[in-house]
């Protein structure tokens, strides 16, 4: 029986034990074990019968632990809750979590470590880089591409076709129309560009 460890200090942590006890339940060999603080600096040694969720909606901070995690040798799952749609053909890399009625369309492809919150949404030929986080009720539309660790927050919006640099954040309710460059930050609709915001 392997022990699923938690790895988060908000409210998100609370939130995965329940979606975790629903996607391993009884008899799928897992036990959703604690909710524990991790920091990167801390000294960290994984004992052989644990496995890993980060549950954190910062994607840098995510890919600090994330590495720290499984350069300590430590196994990182996914969470794939029963309610998502994932369609038979699209790509879903290894750790990523899909929260309860998130969708991936056909053909979308997710690098390994995406985090999908409720009612997240990503369309047909969309690709999502590693650590990209999409905050509830995101949406991104056919053939969008985001680039790692590019954070959606709650209700925002990527257009067709439209691409996203790596580690810009698409600020909550913001409408991405046009592409956008790494490291920006984008609020409002049509959303206004503030480029090398988070260099
Ligand atoms: C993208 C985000 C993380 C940026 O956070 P940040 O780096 O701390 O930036 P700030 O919040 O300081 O915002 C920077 C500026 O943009 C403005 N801004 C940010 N989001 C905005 C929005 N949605 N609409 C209008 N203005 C916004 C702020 O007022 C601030 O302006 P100022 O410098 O004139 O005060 C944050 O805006 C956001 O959207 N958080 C998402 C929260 C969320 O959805 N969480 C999901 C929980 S499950």
């Amino acid at each position: 029986m392997k022990k699923i460890v938690i790895i988060c200090k908000g409210g998100f942590g609370g939130e995965m034990q329940i979606y975790l006890q629903e996607t391993y339940p009884e008899g799928s060999g897992y036990v959703v074990d604690r909710v524990q603080e991790l920091f990167p600096e801390d000294d960290f040694r994984p004992a052989p019968d644990e496995v890993f969720v980060v549950a954190n909606g910062e994607p840098r901070i995510k890919a600090a632990l994330v590495r720290k995690i499984e350069a300590a040798g430590g196994e990182i799952i996914s969470m794939i809750h029963p309610t998502a749609y994932v369609a038979p053909n699209a790509k879903v890399g290894h750790g990523a979590i899909l929260c309860p009625f998130a969708f991936v369309a056909p053909f979308a492809e997710l690098e390994p470590h995406v985090t999908m919150n409720v009612h997240a949404g990503t369309g047909h030929n969309s690709k999502l880089a590693t650590f990209v986080v999409l905050s509830p009720y995101a949406s991104v539309s056919g053939a969008a591409e985001l680039g790692t660790e590019v954070f959606m927050g709650t209700h925002s919006y990527v257009a067709p076709v439209v691409k996203i640099g790596a580690r810009t954040k698409i600020s909550t309710g913001a409408f991405a129309v046009v592409d956008i460059p790494a490291n920006a930050l984008a609020i409002g609709n049509p959303a206004r560009v503030f480029p090398n915001y988070f260099d």
